[in-house]
């Protein structure tokens, strides 16, 4: 009896891994196939304070805010150029309101020959942190919701 019972789930077993469903591929595609480009984004091309610019909203406390206008204009920022200071070293953007760079932006010692705050070297390389948004879909569904609470 227990050898009959033996053997049946032995043959259950060998049927289930023969099965002969296609295997899925995650890539989309066979692994023999030559690879696929991805598509070429489109990064936002608006010019900083035109249109009706919205900041885009943070999802979690600590998070560097995302750029929502476009930079490339702006790039490389070299040692001795940073173009992204022109205009955020102030609150004011003819003649409204935006986004100034906060106190964490700045050295605590060092200072400018006109005798105001310094930006820190640490902050200087301003897109490591902030990055520029291009309208992509998410390539696999997400359930990310954020926590803006502090
Ligand atoms: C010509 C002025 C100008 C320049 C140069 C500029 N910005 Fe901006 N930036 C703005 C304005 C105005 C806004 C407010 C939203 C808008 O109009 O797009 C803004 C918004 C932002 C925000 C969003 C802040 C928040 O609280 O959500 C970030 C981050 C930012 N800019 C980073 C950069 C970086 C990095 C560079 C350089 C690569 C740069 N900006 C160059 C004017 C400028
Ligand atoms: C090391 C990461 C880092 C770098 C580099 C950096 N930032 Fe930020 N930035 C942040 C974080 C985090 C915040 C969120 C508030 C804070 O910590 O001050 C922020 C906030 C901002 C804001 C919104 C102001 C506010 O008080 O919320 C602006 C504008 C900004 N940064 C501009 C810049 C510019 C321009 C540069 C380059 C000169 C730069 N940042 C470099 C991390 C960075």
């Amino acid at each position: 009896m227990k050898h009959t019972i033996l053997i049946a789930t032995l043959l259950i077993t060998l049927a289930g891994c023969s099965s002969t469903a296609p295997v899925a591929f995650m890539r989309g595609s066979d692994v023999a196939a030559a690879d696929q480009a991805p598509d070429t984004k489109q990064y936002s091309e608006r010019a900083p304070g035109t249109g009706s610019p919205e900041l885009i909203k943070r999802t979690f406390s600590t998070q560097p805010p995302l750029i929502p206008h476009a930079i490339e204009k702006y790039l490389p920022i070299t040692l001795d150029e940073n173009d992204c200071m022109d205009c955020h070293i102030t609150d004011e953007f003819k003649g409204k309101k935006m986004p100034r760079m906060g106190d964490s932006h700045f050295s605590k010692t060092r200072k400018e020959e006109d005798g105001t705050p310094a930006v820190n070297m640490v902050r200087w390389q301003c897109v490591t942190c902030h990055v520029v948004q291009a309208d992509a879909k998410p390539l696999v569904e997400n359930t990310f919701v954020g926590n803006v609470a502090k």
